[in-house]
């Protein structure tokens, strides 16, 4: 299995382009089952949950094929409206096939995600919204058994504001007899894009972006031509590498409107920050101040940049507490960065963070996407060389990690640990 080398030590410069958005393209690869036909996306994301997508789409019987950051998708043949216990345990966000699947078949089979690296992740929304347009779900050997005559629209209040929930019903309502309304919707930017496509496919949708979204369903839907936002966590990692080596880079290509708040923090933390028609660039010569973030929904700090924050301050000139209030259990990273020499502490859902004044290399372990993350620039800044293993994890969301890297000034490599896990 592969792991990294990373000697720590050098300052991040130069510029790095910004790849599309993980978390927007896959509903997006989904939401062509809507209707049958020919689909050209641009900008999507070489990662392997992409390809994960693509093999459950191709399962459901749609030809997928990217060449370089296009993909073609065609849905005309897609008949068999299934996805395995295999692919959906690797990945969580094949739940977004059952709206789509559910809209134009009237079926679906969809394996139970069931729990993830830290602890469970309930789909309970997604079903109750399913139900709401009218399906008959069925829970049966792991299973999601969901069945309807043509769905009917509704008015759903979500008690938890859940992005996936959100768009998966968002999807299923599109093709609904009468309207939708979602109440307590999530306002992610990458719902927005989601959104967006569906219209461009025919949909009826407005509240995009805020809590209420409205969709009204339409006969049928077609096929399109879209481009995936930027991704904004791929962003803000850098920008927290570029702080944690005491570097100075520019982003190119990235979506400054999305990363508001965590721009705000980065800019308490003593970074100076300028957006110019260039990009976005970062700077940070200076001592890292300690600075409290807490997590929330957009536009809040989002928790898919909280094992970041957690390494940045782990150097800070200080102390901070990190809250992480949308999963009070996503503290993998804590333990790893403590092998690394960092003052932190978990109690509940909070970590207590002392700085020091210097990491040490380590041999340490990926346990999840971003906590694998906050690996990678802690031992960008620790003093020695630093192996993180299981770096699997961290390929399923940061497109050419190593190469981008290099490219920024780091001593970086990647090479077999020769560990069969
Ligand atoms: C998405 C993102 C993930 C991000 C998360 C929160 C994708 C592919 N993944 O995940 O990177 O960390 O948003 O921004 O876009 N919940 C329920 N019942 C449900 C669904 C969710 O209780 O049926 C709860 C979750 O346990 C969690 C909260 O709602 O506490 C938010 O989860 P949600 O927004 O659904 O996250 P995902 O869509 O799974």
């Amino acid at each position: 299995m592969d792991k990294f080398i990373i000697e720590g030590g050098t300052p991040l410069k130069g510029e790095v382009e910004i790849s599309g958005s993980k978390n927007a393209a896959l509903p997006i690869i989904t939401a062509c089952l809507l209707a049958p036909g020919e689909y050209r996306l641009h900008n999507i994301p070489k990662l392997r949950d992409v390809r994960t997508i693509a093999h459950l789409m191709r399962i459901i019987g749609a030809k997928v094929e990217l060449a370089e950051h296009t993909m073609l998708v065609d849905t005309s043949h897609a008949d068999f409206p299934e996805a395995p216990y295999e692919l959906v345990k690797t990945m969580r966000a094949s739940i977004y096939v059952l709206g789509p699947l559910l809209a134009r078949f009237g079926r679906a089979r969809v394996s139970l995600p069931g729990g993830c690296a830290w602890g469970p992740r309930p789909v309970d929304l997604h079903l109750k919204g399913m139900e709401s347009l009218g399906a008959k779900i069925e829970l049966d050997q792991g299973y999601i058994n969901a069945r309807s005559k043509r769905l009917a629209g509704k008015q759903i209040y979500l008690d938890v504001s859940s992005v996936g929930a959100t768009g998966n019903i968002m999807m299923a309502a599109t093709l609904a007899k009468g309207t939708t309304l979602i109440e307590n919707a999530a306002e992610e930017p990458e719902i927005v894009n989601l959104g967006e496509f569906l219209i461009r496919m025919g949909a009826k949708i407005e509240g995009l972006g805020s809590k209420r979204i409205h969709i009204k369903g339409v006969e049928s839907l077609h096929p399109t031509e879209f481009s995936i936002i930027p991704d904004r966590i791929e962003s803000g990692t850098y920008l927290a590498a570029a702080m944690i080596s005491r570097g100075e880079i520019t982003l190119k290509g990235c979506e400054p409107g999305h990363l508001s708040e965590v721009l705000a923090k980065f800019r308490e933390a003593g970074a100076e920050i300028n957006i110019g028609e260039s990009g976005v660039q970062l700077a940070a010569a200076g001592a890292i101040k300690p600075v409290n973030i807490t997590t929330a929904v957009y536009p809040g700090y989002p928790t898919d940049m909280q094992a970041q924050w957690v390494a940045l301050m782990s150097i800070a000139a200080g102390s901070s507490v990190v809250t992480d209030t949308i999963y009070s259990d996503r503290f993998a990273h804590v333990p790893e960065l403590q092998r690394l020499g960092a003052d932190v502490l978990q109690k509940g859902n909070s970590v207590f963070i002392r700085g020091v004044k210097k990491l040490k290399g380590a041999p340490v372990m990926s346990t999840d996407l971003r906590a694998s993350a906050s690996l990678v620039l802690a031992a960008l800044a620790a003093e020695g060389v630093s192996d993180i293993h299981r770096v699997y994890h961290i390929d399923r969301g940061y497109e050419a990690i190593v190469d981008k890297l290099k490219k920024l000034g780091a001593k970086i490599e990647r090479a077999d640990d020769g560990m069969q896990y």
